[in-house]
């Protein structure tokens, strides 16, 4: 059943990406009229089914044009504005090339999300900001969003940059609602195979404290955030309840990370990246684990 709290219209970037297909059609699922737009995809249903525009969101005309009903045949009247588009992770392309897409298409959809009056925007931040690929080891575990950002790459710098940039948007019109999502690593179903075999190295997942986000749990996320009605920015850590690995979380952290504080007793897989305050501020609780697609051994 339709959430009557969620928006009515709205826009989703990176609709073509791994994320973006799961929020597309998750929001779609329960009833929200999607406008769809990407810089790669088309006709095909393949890329996106459903209303689809192709935006260079690094061009403010373009997306202007998106959010306000300038481009033939999509409709304005956009009540919200979900942003995944971005080059996904460091090291896919040079760190300046990565920083100019990213920084641009996120200030153009902050900026023109506020001149189209939309007083909603959820996007992407990223796990990274968490200080990734902890090669310094993690303040405490789990870690949370209590500890200012540590980022360690240029990818990461921009999304730091990003949730500042929230906030002045926030301070700059008090009604805004702008929450940051820091995604763990997207995973579809298809990715679980090799999880199993983790677990003969516990280092090989180490960079993000074996967490893993089920692409379909972070369409619920998003969903959540969208009935956020708190003005303000804000951000949230959204992982899995459980790690990637079949060896329990505490023995982990004792091998790798021994020195670490551990700042809470832990369940048997229980994530490291903490999902508490998306539990309890936005009502966000996963319904997927990969443990449910793979035997284990
Ligand atoms: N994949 C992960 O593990 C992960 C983890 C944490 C955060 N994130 C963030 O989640 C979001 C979605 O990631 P994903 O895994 O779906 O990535 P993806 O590469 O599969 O999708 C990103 C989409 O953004 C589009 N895009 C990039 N620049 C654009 C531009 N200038 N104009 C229009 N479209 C543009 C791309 O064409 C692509 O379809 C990103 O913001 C990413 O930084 C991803």
């Amino acid at each position: 059943m339709t959430d009557p709290a969620l928006p009515r219209r709205v826009v989703v970037t990176g609709a073509t990406g791994k994320l973006g297909r799961a929020v597309v059609a998750h929001l779609r699922g329960v009833g929200v009229d999607v406008l769809a737009v990407d810089r790669v995809g088309g006709r095909d249903p393949r890329d996106v089914d459903g209303e689809f525009l192709l935006v260079d969101l690094t061009d403010y005309g373009q997306v202007v044009e998106a959010f306000t009903g300038g481009a033939d045949e999509h409709a304005g009247g956009i009540d919200a504005v979900v942003h995944l588009a971005a080059v996904p992770a460091p090291g896919l392309m040079s760190n300046a090339t990565t920083f100019a897409n990213n920084s641009a298409a996120t200030y153009n959809v902050f900026a023109a999300a506020r001149a189209a009056g939309i007083r909603r925007v959820v996007w992407a931040s990223s796990e990274t900001v968490l200080g990734l690929p902890f090669d310094t080891p993690p303040p405490y575990a789990p870690v949370d969003e209590a500890y200012p950002p540590r980022p360690e790459s240029t990818y990461s710098l921009n999304k730091v940059l990003e949730e500042e940039m929230a906030r002045h948007f926030c301070r700059w019109d008090p009604e805004l609602v702008m929450v940051g999502l820091r995604f763990s690593n997207v995973m579809d179903v298809e990715d679980y195979a090799p999880f199993p075999s983790f677990d003969a190295d516990p280092t090989l997942r180490r960079w993000n404290l074996w967490g893993y986000i089920d692409a379909r749990d972070g369409a619920q996320a998003v969903e959540r955030a969208l009935v956020h009605d708190q003005p303000g920015a804000d951000v949230f850590i959204i992982a899995n309840a459980d790690t990637v690995m079949t060896r329990s979380s505490a023995s982990l952290m004792a091998e790798v990370y021994p020195g670490v504080e551990i700042r809470k007793e832990l369940g048997e897989h229980e994530t490291l990246l903490s999902i508490d305050k998306a539990r309890r501020v936005l009502g966000y609780e996963p319904r997927h684990s990969w443990r449910n697609h793979v035997p284990q051994t």
